[in-house]
């Protein structure tokens, strides 16, 4: 452990007499280094309460199936943190004070309560100088996730999103082509009309006028068909993208490291999953759906204008470039602004979500005008963001609404020229009219496509950062030992180690222990002294910067991290529940928790101690626990957790039942 000159770390030698068979108490305590280790009486000296303040319990599953092996680590001073550990309630068990039975089994020797002597100076160097050496990242730094290489790469990875549902978008297509056909076909048919009534108003034109409406009109119904289906194609293939968008983001986030959640806040990384997902979605589905169409129509339309009158959509197309380059002016300016508005709503999600989360304290502390004035300042600044984008916005919807008026106008201009030069005849001229008018459209239809891309852009390159993020940790890949061969040994040698968050801050230096099989070991220490990152980086949630840590002779680096932490069974200091039924909650302990029966869940909340408060409950294991456990007690919710580890054991029913003796004393 990470100790200042005048202290160092010492594992005691076992301390009673080591009756065969029995499980051997070792502590680990802080001691001065003047002190040679024979002078200094095992565990002597430290007083009842350290031992069983807050702490963190490791339930042991290493080692031969029926020893109960763990190290319950020491709680804070003074019993910080209100004392919940599991260690606090083995205390209470413990007989006469000064001993220990943590989880030695009943007849094992056990430890006397441990204390610190040296509170203050311990306190003073192990909580406080921590922080006051070298707060590397300040606390709450989320040190954002760096911004993406924004590019045609990313328009890339956004249309590649869509590309598992290319069967259903090529069809999607297909009818979009044909109502978009169809819709564009009809003002030449229109014009046509016109043409009839008015070449030679004298003839009786009834019967043909009838005709050609009446085809119209069934034309008109497939397109509208054609239309409808490939909306609904279109719309049910978006919410398929979302769907894996989503899924994809959420099992990228929860295979990452944990350092990685060290300095990520979880309110940003919902707002990823919840908002930027929809956005991104909506910008590659309907928004790609709108867009289409637009482009179809604005292409089909400028052919047709082409066709019915060349002259005139040459002097209509040379105007369109001017309004070309404030639509891409325009794009950037939003691509970037909705990267930041993102970021920021990130940021108000982040601090509505920890406040919420954390009501009761906030209430506590009658924080509430002063937390609502922080998220109003928030989302203050995301209104600002979006005032910025509404008058970009406004002005680029004014400006090529007005580019489209006056070009509709220059078209009845000059097409009025060309229709007395006798160039072009009315229906013509009513022809290219209802043309330049859906360009016009279209072209409206296209921005609104840019814009809402662009909007897909700036939310997407957080995302890919996301998605693409490689853990620096392997996930569930490295060897798995023997289990008739594995014994449970392990071992931490010369291990240093600072936390990935706070670089400069040295937690262990040269930090070596040695765990037996078979042996039951209690860390004490004062509180910020690293007895929970022992067990963190045990179940290998970090690596040492340097040194070995091995069970068994193997080098954890090596094992399989899922395999490796399916052998270690932990309560933690502050267990953590899942909103959800008691039952479903114990039943998380297994590796299959839908194939766990009542019977099992009941045996290890029995085993737990858990049933008589259970069965008190009108709905039993059925009863809802709330978010993280809230409408539990904190002894309750350590004995779910307990209950939650034992089922993950597999112990066998003769140490079950050894067990239960114990946490029936608790
Ligand atoms: N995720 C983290 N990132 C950065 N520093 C951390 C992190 N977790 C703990 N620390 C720091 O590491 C040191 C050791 O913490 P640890 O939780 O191991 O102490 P502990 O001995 O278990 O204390 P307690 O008895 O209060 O539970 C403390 O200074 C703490 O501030
Ligand atoms: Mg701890």
């Amino acid at each position: 452990m990470r100790c200042p000159p005048a202290w160092q770390l010492r594992l005691l030698p076992p301390w009673g007499p080591a009756a065969p068979g029995r499980l051997l108490p070792v502590a680990c305590v802080w001691a001065p280094a003047g002190r040679a280790p024979g002078s200094l009486s095992p565990l002597a000296g430290l007083r009842p309460a350290r031992l069983w303040g807050a702490g963190q319990a490791l339930l042991g599953g290493f080692g031969a199936p029926r020893r109960w092996r763990s190290c319950c680590w020491g709680g804070g001073l003074g019993g910080s943190r209100g004392g919940a550990g599991l260690a606090r309630l083995l205390g209470l068990w413990a007989p006469a004070p000064g001993r220990c039975g943590a989880f030695a089994g009943p007849g094992a020797p056990r430890l006397p309560r441990a204390g610190f002597p040296g509170r203050p100076a311990a306190t003073a160097w192990a909580g406080s100088e921590a922080w006051r050496r070298g707060p590397a990242a300040p606390p709450g730094d989320d040190r954002r996730l760096r911004p993406a290489a924004a590019g045609l790469s990313e328009a890339r990875k956004l249309l590649g999103l869509a590309y598992p549902e290319r069967w259903r978008l090529a069809a999607a297509v297909g009818f979009l082509t044909m109502s978009s056909v169809i819709s564009m076909s009809a003002p030449f048919f229109l014009g046509k009309i016109i043409d009839v009534i008015y070449t030679n108003p004298t003839v009786d034109y009834s019967d043909n006028l009838t005709r050609l409406c009446l085809g119209l009109s069934g034309v008109f119904l497939c397109g509208a068909a054609a239309n409808a289906i490939r909306v609904y194609l279109m719309q049910t293939s978006g919410q398929r993208i979302v769907n894996r968008l989503r899924t994809s983001l959420f099992s990228s986030i929860l295979r990452q490291e944990v350092a990685f959640f060290d300095k990520t806040r979880t309110g940003e990384l919902i707002n990823r999953l919840s908002s930027d997902t929809a956005l991104l979605g909506r910008s590659v589905t309907e928004n790609l759906s709108d867009g289409l169409r637009a482009g179809a129509q604005a292409s089909v339309g400028v052919s047709m204008m082409f066709f019915v009158s060349p002259n005139l959509a040459t002097f209509v197309l040379s105007l369109v470039p001017p309004v070309s380059i404030i639509a891409v002016i325009y794009g950037r300016y939003l691509r970037k602004l909705t990267k930041v508005t993102q970021d920021s709503l990130a940021q108000a999600t982040q601090l509505a979500e920890e406040r919420i989360g954390n009501v009761r304290t906030v209430r506590a502390f009658g924080k509430e005008m002063t937390e609502i004035e922080k998220y109003a300042s928030k989302v203050d600044y995301v209104m600002q963001l979006a005032r910025k984008e509404a008058f970009a916005r406004a002005g680029f919807f004014g400006a090529t609404g007005l580019s489209g008026n006056l070009i509709v106008l220059s078209v009845l201009y000059k097409g009025g020229l060309l229709m007395g030069s006798a160039h072009m005849t009315v229906g013509e001229l009513s022809s290219f009219l209802m043309y330049a008018f859906w360009v016009g459209v279209s072209i409206g239809g296209l921005s609104s496509f840019y814009s809402e891309l662009m909007k897909g852009l700036g939310a997407g390159a957080r995302l890919w950062e996301l998605l693409e993020r490689e853990p620096k940790l392997p996930f569930n890949e490295g060897v798995i030992l023997n289990e008739k061969s594995f014994q449970g040994a392990l071992e931490f040698k010369n291990v240093h180690f600072t936390y990935p968050a706070r670089p400069d801050v040295p937690i262990f230096q040269d930090f070596s222990l040695s765990i037996p099989s078979g042996s039951v070991t209690a860390l004490v220490g004062p509180s910020g002294s690293g007895k929970s990152t022992v067990l963190s980086l045990l179940l290998r949630l970090y690596d040492p910067v340097s040194g070995t840590i091995s069970l068994d002779g193997h080098d954890i680096r090596q094992l399989n991290p899922v395999w490796l932490r399916s052998k270690i069974g932990t309560v933690s200091q502050e267990p953590i529940l899942f909103s959800g039924s008691i039952a479903e909650n114990i039943a998380y302990g297994a590796d299959n928790p839908s194939s766990v029966t009542d019977e099992q869940v009941q045996r290890v909340a029995e085993v737990a101690n858990a049933v008589a408060f259970i069965r008190n409950f009108p709905q039993g294991f059925n009863t809802v626990v709330g978010e993280k456990g809230v409408l539990l007690s904190g002894g309750q919710k350590q004995r779910i957790a307990i209950a939650r580890a034992l089922l993950k054991m597999k112990q066998p029913v003769r140490w079950m039942l050894k067990m239960s003796t114990l946490f029936k004393k608790l």
